[in-house]
């Protein structure tokens, strides 16, 4: 295990999509903040140069976020390039002597999960590995046997304290700032529990499909791409205790056992969709039963959540693209009847913007007579360029060594053994038109009072008004 702040950043996958749409923009911003002066060495097989792998960095940064002159030209100064098969161990020895005397690299694979057993293999043969830390990107692994199998050769090489396993969703301010929310304002406590809450949704939408990805998607689908791992973050931040301490694994303590307190999912929990033209995308098998849409429903069986019904659904092709969380409280006894209470609600929204926003109930104010309107106290922030990515934030804890915002291997297994059956027994899949929010019979996995679609209007949050 080392605690020194790496000494290198490897990058294996270098002219890859990951590299050129991530990877690159991450760079140049922490070479703008001043948090990248060590040697950037990027590996792939591609017949390529140094000045071809610049070329690509500058093409990345012209399409994702713009090229500083003065960051880019460090950046450039600071990258490396070794061009080379990963099953062969030159690759390995000319990448051992490009980090010279680096003894603290930090190895990101960026590359297909098939390829990691050879990399890290080759990584240990070239004595590249000792002091080091591996950096793996989602998806870990592709059900539980897969993701121990995984963990099995990392561990054969690295210590658990050296591995950091990316879930972007993790170096996100707005999913951080869930845990912020809850554990610095006292008044949350007192109403984040089954005695006021009556259900929890998370909405991820996407407005577009699968972007070229077809082959990778189609091997994957919603459930794995982003249920089990971003879905999940988001989940465990908002359901956990709160933390012994915020160090790292005190943090990642209790995420881990919100995912203990969740029984493995059945059919009967799940509905998966299919947009109409998903079929005619390339690298999609033609008769493909991969979802592209999924509603989940699921009990979180702790002390704080027992009896209050979670619910998650992420696609792609729905109208509009927002991550949103909505929480519903119990109707009040009043005398009131509940059909006119329709809004009592808090609301987070992780993006497009940030809101957190409590839906109450008021009295009209130019009614002639007494009536109820439902509205939101709404607190918004659109972020600004200045602000960190994910991929920043990632990769500039991986290099300090702080494993906070990565999923510990127990926390993985934990999330593949909750949507396991699901993976090994696929639920029927029903077809949905783009732009609409899924197959109607998701109407078989919806919260009490239904799905709360998000609204999302040109940079403003959205204010709901209704008369009751
Ligand atoms: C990736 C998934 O991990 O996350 C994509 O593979 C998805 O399918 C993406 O679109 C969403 O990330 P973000 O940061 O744009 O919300």
């Amino acid at each position: 295990m080392t605690n020194s702040h790496s000494d290198a950043l490897v990058f294996f996958g270098a002219t890859g999509d990951l590299a050129y749409k991530k990877i690159f923009p991450a760079l140049q911003a922490m070479i703008k903040r001043g948090h990248l002066n060590v040697p950037v060495v990027g590996v792939a097989k591609a017949g390529w140069s140094l000045d071809q792998l610049k070329a690509r960095a500058h093409d990345s940064l012209e399409k994702h976020g713009g090229v500083d002159p003065a960051a880019f030209e460090k950046l450039v100064g600071l990258l490396r390039y070794v061009d080379g098969d990963y099953q062969d161990p030159e690759t390995f020895s000319a990448l051992r002597k490009e980090l010279k005397d680096a003894h603290h690299p930090a190895h990101y694979l960026a590359i297909p999960p098939v390829l990691f057993e050879t990399v890290v293999e080759n990584l240990a043969k070239s004595n590249s590995s000792t002091g080091a830390r591996v950096i793996v990107e989602k998806p870990f692994g592709h059900d539980l046997a897969s993701a121990q199998e995984l963990n099995k050769v990392l561990l054969s090489v690295f210590d658990e304290a050296d591995i950091f396993r990316i879930d972007h969703y993790l170096g996100k301010q707005p999913v951080n700032n869930l845990l912020a929310f809850r554990f610095a304002n006292t008044f949350v406590e007192a109403f984040w529990n089954r005695n006021y809450i009556e259900s929890v949704q998370i909405t991820m939408a996407e407005d577009f499909g699968v972007q070229g990805r077809g082959a990778f998607y189609d091997q994957t689908g919603t459930i794995r791409d982003v249920m089990q791992n971003h879905l999940f973050q988001i989940l465990s931040n908002l359901a956990m205790e709160p933390p012994a301490g915020f160090d790292s694994e005190s943090v990642r303590d209790e995420k881990v056992k919100v995912l203990k307190s969740i029984p493995a999912l059945e059919a009967k929990d799940v509905v998966r969709g299919q947009f109409r033209g998903y079929l005619d995308e390339n690298g999609v098998a033609k008769d493909s039963q991969t979802e592209t849409f999924a509603a989940l429903k699921f009990d979180v069986n702790s002390w704080r959540w027992k009896g209050v019904p979670f619910y998650l659904r992420a696609g792609k092709c729905l109208p509009t693209t927002c991550t949103e969380i909505v929480a519903k409280f119990h109707k009040p006894p009043s005398l009131i009847p509940h059909s006119v209470l329709t809004e009592n609600h808090l609301r987070m929204r992780i993006s497009p913007e940030v809101t957190i926003a409590m839906g109450m109930m008021t009295l009209a104010p130019a009614a002639e007579r007494i009536s109820l309107q439902a509205g939101e106290m709404v607190a918004s922030h659109s972020p600004g360029a200045e602000e960190m990515d994910a991929y920043e934030r990632v990769l500039g804890a991986a290099m300090e060594g702080d494993r906070t915002l990565f999923a510990r291997e127990d926390y993985v297994e934990e999330a593949w053994r909750i949507v396991g059956p699901l993976l090994t027994k696929s639920p029927p899949i029903y077809p949905y038109a783009p732009n609409t929010w899924g197959p109607s019979e998701v109407e078989r996995v919806t919260p009490p009072g239904g799905w709360q679609d998000p609204v999302v209007r040109q940079g403003l949050s959205p204010v709901a008004t209704q008369a009751a």
